[in-house]
């Protein structure tokens, strides 16, 4: 009886899979044409959106430096770091593994979340999935002994010590896309992009990018090393990669952007406002000025912009996010983190929404009439972006 009951409630969730994979591949099918017109119509070129088994793809960089990966990816940072309690390593796995069963071949960690403990859930969790997705990982921030110095070391022994424990912890041969998290003064980036160049040959790396540094930068580091992805903070409250030519030179170089903290870490999901307490032993957002309760309070107008552009649309104001970030052009793949599957599939379904240019413009203006409050990072973590 109770493995008739078993077999039954596995049959049923089976069905429910399968129903839910048709009725993606079903919607998503129109959606692809739809969301191709409308990049092409915003980069004027031919995009590189693909479908393959009911999941939209994307091309990150080009060349020699291609990356050819869903077109929504998985930050898995928040899982266990940096934004309040952690569900349990269950809970995470099983969060993981719907993203992988869903289609999604992008998933980003970094040495420093945890520390090591972030990589640690990643390559436990996709070890099933090894060779059908993708662990990105970082190194640049220096940890010893598990704990962080607020140093960066971006020497070529660093590098080649950090990748090989990386490659240990992830359980995987080869890094797909191994990102310097932040820039380090005493290294030059000629001598980051040769160590990278060098791992490429032997194979422990497959692809290489950067993370929060200037247009000068790019083009001196992909001159040496071709660069698949720039990694930098951008969403509808902080768009400084529009402003200081990073997306300008990504576009020319043909070099991909994923954005991180698409949703401004959770603030444009709606489920933030001025009473929200963060752990205050692991969340950073209780040091940075845009997350303190006056800041919050004022900048839920520009939440509720979204909120109401989504209304009539069908849309979360998460979803707007995330889709908005998509409708800049091709080679573009966000990273949103979640803890529960609801919103995984939740921000999935972002890809099933056509928005006009015209659309984009009118949010655009509504968001611009309320200034942003707070800067996004305090002091020290300024420092450390922009070089
Ligand atoms: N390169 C870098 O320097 C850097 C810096 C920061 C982050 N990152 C990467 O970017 C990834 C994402 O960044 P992030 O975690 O800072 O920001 P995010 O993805 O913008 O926001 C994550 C937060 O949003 C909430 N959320 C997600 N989907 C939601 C939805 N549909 N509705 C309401 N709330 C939702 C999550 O809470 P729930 O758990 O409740 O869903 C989580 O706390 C990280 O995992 C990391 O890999 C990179």
């Amino acid at each position: 009886m109770e493995d008739s009951n078993k077999k039954e409630k596995i049959n049923r969730r089976g069905f429910l899979k399968i129903a839910a994979a048709a009725t993606a591949a079903f919607s998503i099918q129109p959606t692809l044409d739809k969301v191709k017109a409308a990049n092409n119509v915003i980069t004027g070129k031919k995009n590189s959106i693909v479908r393959k088994d009911g999941m939209l793809y994307r091309t990150l960089g080009s060349g020699s430096a291609a990356f050819e990966v869903s077109a929504m990816g998985f930050g898995v940072m928040g899982m266990n770091y940096n934004r309040s309690q952690s569900p349990g390593r269950k809970q995470c796995i099983r969060v993981i593994h719907e993203a992988a069963e869903r289609g999604v071949t992008l998933f980003d960690t970094a040495i420093v979340y945890g520390p090591l403990h972030n990589e640690i859930l990643a390559g436990e969790a996709l070890a099933p999935y090894k060779g059908k997705v993708n662990i990105t990982t970082k190194f640049g921030h220096e940890v010893i002994n598990g704990k962080t110095t607020g140093r960066q070391d971006s020497s070529p022994a660093t590098i080649r010590r950090y990748c090989e424990d990386s490659l240990r912890r992830l359980k995987i041969d080869s890094i797909p896309l191994f990102y310097q998290h932040r820039f380090d003064p005493k290294t030059p980036v000629e001598v980051v992009a040769e160590t990278i160049g060098d791992l490429i040959k032997e194979g422990k790396v497959q692809h290489w990018g950067m993370c929060e540094v200037n247009a000068e930068t790019i083009r001196k580091a992909h001159s040496i090393q071709p660069l698949t992805a720039i990694q930098s903070e951008w969403h509808l409250m902080h768009r400084l990669i529009e402003e200081n030519d990073v997306l300008k030179v990504c576009q020319q170089l043909g070099i991909g952007f994923v954005p991180y903290s698409p949703v401004n870490r959770g603030f444009l999901g709606g489920a933030i406002n001025e009473f929200t307490v963060f752990d205050d032993k692991n969340d950073n957002r209780q040091t940075l000025p845009r997350f303190q309760p006056d800041t919050i309070r004022a900048n839920t107008a520009i939440l509720n912009v979204l909120q109401h552009f989504g209304r009539t649309r069908g849309m979360t104001s998460a979803q707007v996010a995330l889709a908005w970030l998509m409708s800049k052009g091709e080679g573009i793949v966000p990273i949103p983190g979640t803890t529960k599957v609801s919103h995984l599939i939740e921000n999935l379904y972002t890809l099933d929404f056509d928005i006009s240019d015209n659309d984009w413009k009118e949010l655009e203006s509504a968001v611009a009439s309320f200034p942003v409050m707070g800067d996004r990072y305090n002091a020290e973590q300024q420092r450390q972006v922009g070089h």
